[in-house]
């Protein structure tokens, strides 16, 4: 089959580094520091269960190895050799055929994702704002002492499991802890520390004009970025801000492993129990691949079909998957360390874990009031080169198969995803009672989206790469990958991948319909 005929004027990468950086890009971002961190802590029966965290992390590893490497090479592999926007890519490689359809359903996903991603970007970029106004630095004043107090009667209860004793009792009890002025106001200070960075983020939370807000914010920086084309502006900034967020995430491990917490935050996370695997997490752990990684809705897709074709599929592939999982481990290290060190009470489903954990890290730090500024910075980039990715999806596919101009293809787009993507801001406040099956419009796009579409949009691809491409087309794409290796991919592809991923899906299907 002769070599499809690229496009012209799509541009390149000006070098492998760049895809590299861009698609890493893509994929470390929310995912990593936000929504690991996050599904680890609700796995982990909000640090309370011994091995849940740890067999959630083992079942993520699991799931990256045998279906998130093979299949970013996969798509990689379509999108150099096809030079289009995943559905052209379909397309173009099987004309006439109804393989387009993975395209739509990536297309469908990456509107779907975007408008609630922007969402927690938003936060992100709310951060900023707090760590810039030093709203961290007077947590005193923003916890009445009658906040502690109720604290005080919550664990006092807890502690001595009588359910029914009266506050008035376990107040008394703790002033007579600390019967000096000094003291008392020490405890008081202690207290206030571990649960406000949690209740200035639930105070957030509650406000409808500042979540919409951050999010149109974060929606407007997408845009502006990607109307600047593909490689001038994102691989640019990439090449600087990448590895400052790596070092930054270093630095602060290091941290956190010499504070109290840090060993116990290791033991929380690296402890499975096999005989603890429920379908629910494995659906979960599955889809958090897809997601960290970008994969199932040709978001990698597209930026490998700006590769050129002496770069390398197999190793790229590589060193993309290694990285986005170092940054998920190293997050979650941070952010259990944090919480486990400074004993801070956490508060519902660990949404905001990224939100309440951090802060208080930087601030037993020297410099922390400056540092905490810049890594929030950094998590508003690792968001943004994520959304990037998602709007290019969409955009390129307008330009490619629209035959629209860019800047209107992504004003159309972003549009539309902003007006579906309000209701997701709003899931936090005014529609928190607006539910189905018990998840908000916030978690219900993030099921469809993760769990179902980006899963189904990846037995697609395998199975288009695994049985419909021919072995020519794959052995070209993948000249430099021994053959031993190779072969190992392609029963990976053809048989493990579709399988594995069709069979978590129908039983979670049968369980559903069952239960
Ligand atoms: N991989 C991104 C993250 O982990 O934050 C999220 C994402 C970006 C998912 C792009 C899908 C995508 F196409």
């Amino acid at each position: 089959m002769s070599e499809p005929i690229p496009p012209p004027d799509r541009g390149s990468w000006g070098s492998r580094l760049g895809f590299i950086l861009a698609a890493a890009g893509s994929a470390v971002g929310l995912g990593n520091l936000w929504k690991f961190p996050y599904l680890t802590y609700r796995f982990g029966g909000g640090e309370t269960d011994q091995h849940g965290a740890g067999t959630f992390v083992f079942l993520y590893l699991i799931c990256t190895v045998l279906v998130g490497l093979p299949l970013m090479m996969a798509e990689i592999l379509i999108g150099r050799r096809a030079r289009r926007n995943p559905v052209g890519a379909f397309k173009t490689l099987r004309p006439g055929t109804a393989w387009k359809g993975i395209g739509y359903l990536g297309l469908l996903a990456g509107f779907v994702i975007l408008s609630y991603y922007a969402v927690v970007a938003g936060w992100a970029a709310e951060y900023v704002v707090k760590s810039v106004a030093f709203e961290f630095g007077d947590f005193q004043s923003h916890v009445s002492d009658d906040a502690v107090y109720d604290r005080v009667w919550q664990e006092a209860k807890e502690a001595s499991g009588d359910a029914t004793m009266p506050r008035e009792l376990a107040v008394a009890n703790f002033r007579a802890a600390h019967p000096d002025d000094a003291s008392l106001a020490d405890a008081m200070r202690e207290k206030k520390l571990e649960a406000y960075p949690v209740a200035l983020f639930h105070d957030f939370l509650a406000s409808p004009g500042r979540m919409v807000g951050y999010f149109l914010l974060f929606m407007l920086l997408t845009v502006g970025v990607v109307l600047g084309g593909i490689a001038s502006g994102i691989e640019r900034w990439n090449r600087i801000l990448m590895p400052a967020l790596l070092l930054m995430l270093g630095v602060l491990a290091v941290r956190v492993l010499t504070l109290p917490g840090g060993a116990r935050a290791v033991g929380f996370l690296f402890q499975p129990r096999l005989s603890d695997i429920t379908l629910e997490m494995l659906l979960f752990a599955l889809g958090q691949a897809f997601f960290s990684l970008s994969l199932g809705m040709g978001a990698i897709l597209t930026y490998g079909s700006y590769l050129k074709r002496s770069d390398k599929v197999g190793s790229s592939a590589l060193a993309i998957v290694s990285l986005d999982t170092v940054v998920a481990l190293t997050a979650s290290i941070i952010i259990f360390g944090s919480i486990f060190s400074y004993g801070l009470v956490m508060k519902g489903s660990g949404v905001g874990n990224l939100f309440t954990a951090i802060p208080v890290i930087f601030q037993h730090m020297p410099g922390g009031r400056v540092l905490v500024v810049v890594f929030y910075l950094l998590i508003c980039f690792a968001a943004l080169t994520s959304t990037v990715s998602l709007l290019e999806v969409v955009a390129s596919y307008l330009i490619d198969e629209r035959g629209m101009r860019r800047p209107k293809a992504v004003a159309l787009a972003a549009g539309i995803i902003t007006i579906v993507g309000i209701p997701c801001a709003l899931s936090f406040n005014v529609l928190a009672n607006f539910t189905l099956a018990g998840k908000t419009i916030f978690d219900l796009f993030d099921y469809f989206a993760s769990n179902i579409a980006l899963p189904v949009g990846g037995i697609g691809i395998a199975i288009f790469t695994g049985w419909v491409l021919t072995h020519a087309e794959k052995r070209e794409e993948l000249a430099e990958v021994p053959t031993p290796l190779f072969r190992a991919w392609h029963v990976l592809i053809r048989f493990v991948v579709p399988v594995a991923v069709t069979g978590v899906l129908i039983a979670l299907l049968m369980g559903r319909v069952s239960g």
